[in-house]
């Protein structure tokens, strides 16, 4: 209730990094907008979302940052991760590459953020199971290994994009 001046806020800046291409910005969309572009251009720079949910009554705001997979398009590293609470490390789970780069995001995002932060790895694209090239046991036993959590999603048909931010913004809260 607005209106008794008592209403708790809580906000809580979550980051998503990961290769170029891999679906960091359609997670984004789709999580905050419902949307999905299919020719979507390469981010360039940092962009954001605010996202509100409620959390056994407490009104709780992510604050989603995405930024360019690509290097040269990419801001201050440290200035991106100043704060952050909450990481998705995303790959796609049909190019191999992008997966082999794990551990590369997983090694800046250890550098630059707080070791108290919830980490999640996502296999994305999982609509394209027809060619995928990393089978889930391996993003699962890299996720354990690593102390994350885990979740294949499809920001293409919506499966598990809600659910991965939702247990990364709880787990935060
Ligand atoms: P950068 O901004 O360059 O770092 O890339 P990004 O990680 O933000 O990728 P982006 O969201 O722009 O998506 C890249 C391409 O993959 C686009 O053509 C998307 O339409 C497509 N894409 C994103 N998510 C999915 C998905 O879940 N399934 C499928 N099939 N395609 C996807
Ligand atoms: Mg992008």
């Amino acid at each position: 209730d607005e209106s008794d001046g008592e209403t708790e806020e809580y906000l809580f800046k979550v980051v998503i990094i990961g290769d170029s291409a891999v679906g960091k910005s359609n997670l984004l969309s789709r999580y905050a907008r419902n949307e999905f572009n299919p020719h979507s251009k390469a981010t360039i720079g940092v962009e954001f979302q605010t996202q509100s949910m409620d959390i056994d009554g407490k009104d709780v705001k992510a604050q989603i940052w995405d930024t360019a997979g690509q290097e040269r398009f990419r801001a201050v590293t440290s200035a991106y991760y100043r704060g952050a609470f909450g990481a998705l490390l995303v790959y796609d789970i049909s190019r191999r590459s992008t997966f082999d780069n794990v551990g590369r995001w997983l090694t800046e995002l250890n550098t630059h953020s707080d070791t108290t932060i919830a980490k999640m790895l996502v296999g994305n694209k999982c609509d394209l199971n027809n060619i995928r090239e990393v089978p889930v046991e391996e993003g699962k036993a890299l996720a354990e290994a690593e102390g994350m959590f885990f979740m294949e999603t499809s920001a293409l048909d919506s499966t598990n994009v809600k659910t991965a931010f939702e247990i990364i913004i709880k787990e935060i809260y």
